[in-house]
């Protein structure tokens, strides 16, 4: 299980930066101490990911993170029988070692997965907090400690359908959107590692296109982004020369929509 590139355990040595925006740390904070689940939702690139890293530094948690797929299965996640040197032995999948360790387990974007496999969490998200594992003909208590959490992203609109009202009424649920202006400034120096004004001309970009109404756009002008832009300011591009690929370019496909957004790319940011 350890070699499946959808799986990530981390250690997290170093205590993740997170730039709370709200009361999302208390919520978390409470949620954990009663072993709640809890439910992320908020658009790609806003900072679910390192959120969940953080608090599980804090709260001295091993983070196991699977990121949900189409095809993943209740066996992806809970654990099969394998062949190995002609014997045929179980191995935990990611969610049953969490549940045994007492670890959070994070499913990202686990409503891309189909019911069939969401439905396993489901005894883990309310008081009976247990694991059925089939296969074996048992099951598993959660230890002190296991977190259930997951994240969906609602700006997909297929997916707010998927995910059922049995699913998500287990959960406790926190909204997370993009900063306000001067937090999300700090984020983009921070983590891009540019000067003041440089990531506020590129935040004032960020919120520019998150306003333009009507937007053709499936998804606005993410964090993630604009750190990406500020990013290649900070290896030498010009600040018009960054929008452009890591904001403009990488927002949409068409000719017409990628004309308007570097015309206002160009009205935000200062000359070169
Ligand atoms: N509040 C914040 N504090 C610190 N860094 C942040 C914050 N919000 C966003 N970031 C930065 O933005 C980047 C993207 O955030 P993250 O990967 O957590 O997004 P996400 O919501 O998980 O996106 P996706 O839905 O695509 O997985 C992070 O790597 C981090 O650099
Ligand atoms: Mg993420």
């Amino acid at each position: 299980m350890l070699a499946d590139r959808s799986v990530d355990v981390h250690p997290t040595p170093q205590a993740p930066f997170y730039r709370a925006v709200g009361d999302e740390e208390e919520v978390f904070r409470a949620a954990a101490g009663g072993g709640l689940p809890v439910l992320l939702k908020g658009p790609t690139g806003c900072g679910k990911t390192r959120f969940v890293e953080a608090m599980a530094h804090e709260l001295g948690r091993e983070l196991i993170t699977v990121a949900g797929h189409e095809d993943m299965t209740s066996a992806d996640l809970v654990g099969r029988f394998l062949l190995r040197g002609g014997e045929t032995v179980w191995v935990d999948g990611p969610l049953t070692r969490a549940v045994r360790e007492g670890a959070i387990c994070y499913l990202d974007e686990v409503v891309e997965a189909r019911q069939d496999t969401v439905v396993v969490i489901h005894p883990l998200a309310d008081h009976r907090r247990e694991l059925a594992l089939d296969r074996l003909g048992t099951t598993l208590p959660a230890a002190p400690g296991f977190q259930l959490v997951i994240s969906y992203n609602p700006g997909y609109q297929s997916v707010l359908k998927n995910i059922k009202e049995s699913t998500r009424q287990r959960f406790v649920a926190i909204e997370l959107g993009f900063p306000p202006a001067e937090i999300e400034a700090q984020i983009v120096a921070r983590e891009a590692g540019v000067g003041a004004e440089t990531a506020e001309a590129l935040v004032r970009l960020g919120n520019a296109i998150r306003s333009l109404d009507g937007s053709p756009l499936r998804e606005a002008s993410s964090t993630r982004m604009l750190i990406l832009a500020g990013g290649l300011v900070a290896h030498g591009l010009s600040l018009r020369g960054a929008a452009r690929s890591a904001i403009v370019q990488a927002l949409s496909d068409d000719p017409d929509v990628v004309r308007a957004l570097g015309e206002l790319a160009d009205a935000v940011l200062p000359p070169a």
